[in-house]
């Protein structure tokens, strides 16, 4: 079956420009937390769950074969050969305090992995798309990662998960590695951070244990911007994995440390 790539990101900016500004404008200034996830911390609120229908209500108008995966739950096999991989708020513990980096991250793939992603940044008034083999795009600007430097020399940004567990052992591994680096940052939305990355506004980005919908068309944005992305690395018993992304020759290095440091 034949793809149209063009046809695809169109769907997919549109449905990311309109659920971006669907979250921007209504936003109740009372917002609260609908329900929890892996952990106390980890929330969903009402406009989670409203703007994840709403992506996938726009894009099934147009394509009423392809599969779905969100984060608030939708899964949905299709038979098309394209799935879409959606986080409709990422970045919600933002969205929940009113703080700007919170983002509509909306990907999709077919059989040879993510075809193009979209992150749409609402309140900056940004949005990053890129497409497979197509080069990386700011507001329609072409975007490059920042040339490789040595580990001291860099600006990495990271994250952490919401159980007990596994920021114990984050807050170890950044305990030992600020020290070696220029600063960290926590921005607190991995589809930005990957972004960031792509943009060259951080140098490298790394966290263990995101979900498939928080990096999918992140993780395009850094590759098509020059970087070196890897989001499956080291897997655990638990399920999770390391995502690493950073211009190649900052990846090894960085590499070498995380996993000196059990990150
Ligand atoms: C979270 C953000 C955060 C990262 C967490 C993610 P959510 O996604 O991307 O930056 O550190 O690991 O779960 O919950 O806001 O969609």
């Amino acid at each position: 079956m034949t793809i149209d790539t063009a046809e695809l990101l169109a769907i997919a900016r549109d449905a990311a420009r309109h659920t971006g500004g669907f979250l921007l404008h209504e936003r109740p200034a009372d917002l609260g937390v609908a329900a929890t996830k892996s952990s106390p911390t980890d929330v969903v609120t009402e406009m989670d769950t409203a703007a994840e229908k709403l992506i996938i209500e726009r894009i099934r108008a147009h394509r009423p074969h392809d599969g779905f995966l969100g984060e608030e739950g939708d899964a949905s096999e299709g038979s098309s050969g394209v799935r879409w991989v959606i986080d409709p708020i990422d970045g919600t513990v933002n969205y929940l305090y009113d703080l700007p980096g919170w983002c509509v991250s909306i990907a999709a793939e077919t059989a040879e992995g993510t075809l193009l992603g979209v992150v749409e940044v609402p309140v900056v008034g940004e949005t990053f798309h890129a497409v497979r083999d197509g080069g990386a795009f700011r507001n329609g600007k072409p975007i490059h990662c920042r040339p490789a430097v040595p580990a001291a020399r860099a600006l990495v940004a990271t994250g952490f998960g919401y159980t007990v567990e596994r920021r114990t052992r984050q807050a170890a591994a950044i305990a030992a590695l600020l020290p070696r680096v220029r600063d960290l940052r926590r921005a607190g939305s991995a589809a930005i951070d990957l972004c960031s990355v792509a943009a060259g506004r951080v140098d490298a980005y790394y966290e263990r244990g995101l979900n498939p919908w928080d990096v999918a068309a992140g993780a395009l944005i850094a590759r098509e911007a020059g970087a070196e992305v890897f989001v499956d690395l080291w897997p655990e018993a638990d399920g999770s994995t390391m995502c690493l992304a950073a211009p190649a020759g900052l990846r090894a290095e960085l590499q070498d440390a995380l996993v000196a440091l059990h990150a």
